[in-house]
């Protein structure tokens, strides 16, 4: 049997190099790094690539509103000239909402409000039929709860729903450094099937920028640390030259 027939691709060239062939099935992935690193065009580029191939997926955001997003999305990829008619044939859905204003009227009713936005998820995802699904991002669903330990359990709760579901998902998460040498390991690094991280290492003119796949259950990953450049075509990942 074809191995890849069981991994939806990136699409994105030197990522699925990267990966290993794809991301396997169902699998829940984290997608890491510090502010501006790219992650929320690259996990939409993922979307794109697949949206052209024909599966379809939703991207939720949870900090900006569809507008928003998407033409800050559309000015950076300004190559990409048929999003705004994939969104009309809903091969890619974007849901946005402003989570931290909604809360700021109701400051006591977090816990269950995390509740409430994965089963909103859930329902959509069901109804739609998504193969992909992005999550943007964990930092306000870390928000709506009072312990870490609560946390860890309602993120166990959405990654094993979300895998019952049959879908793959690239959950991002906000890391504060920049660099390599100083990621933090958190909860969601253990409970997800795969960790991509994308560094920016240096500072101001000198930094440097990289992706790592931290780990990919189920696919056989590469264990180097690829430079990328974000361009108005998507990301580009340099070939694989040096083993870290
Ligand atoms: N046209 C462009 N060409 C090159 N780089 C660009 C272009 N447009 C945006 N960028 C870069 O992309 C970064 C923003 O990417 P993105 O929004 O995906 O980051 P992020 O990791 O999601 O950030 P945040 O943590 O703030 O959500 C900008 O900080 C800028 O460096
Ligand atoms: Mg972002």
């Amino acid at each position: 049997m074809d191995e890849q027939i069981n991994m939806i691709k990136t699409g994105i060239e030197g990522l699925d190099d990267l990966i290993g062939g794809g991301i396997p099935f169902a699998n829940q992935v984290v997608l890491a790094g510090g502010p501006g690193a790219g992650k929320t065009l690259l996990s939409f580029e993922i979307l794109y690539r697949n949206a052209k191939m024909g599966n379809k997926g939703i991207y939720f955001s949870l900090e900006e509103s569809e507008g928003k997003l998407v033409s800050n999305l559309k000015s950076t990829f300004s190559q990409f000239t048929d999003v705004d008619d994939l969104i009309k044939k809903k091969i890619i859905i974007v849901e946005g909402r402003q989570i931290s204003a909604e809360l700021s009227n109701r400051p006591s009713e977090t816990e269950h409000e995390f509740g409430n936005i994965v089963s909103q998820m859930e329902s959509m995802i069901f109804k739609e039929s998504a193969k992909l699904i992005i999550v943007d991002s964990s930092a306000i669903l870390s928000l709506l709860v009072q312990t870490p330990l609560m946390y860890r359990r309602l993120m166990l709760a959405l990654s094993s729903n979300f895998r019952r579901l049959g879908v793959t998902t690239i959950l991002i998460v906000e890391s504060n450094n920049l660099e390599r040498s100083k990621v933090e390991f958190k909860p969601e690094y253990f409970i997800f099937d795969g960790i991509i991280m994308m560094y920016q290492n240096g500072k101001q003119e000198k930094r440097t920028t990289g992706i790592e796949v931290i780990k990919m259950r189920g696919a056989k990953h590469s264990f180097y640390t690829a430079p990328y450049e974000i361009t108005s075509s998507g990301i580009k990942i340099s070939p694989i030259t040096d083993q870290i």
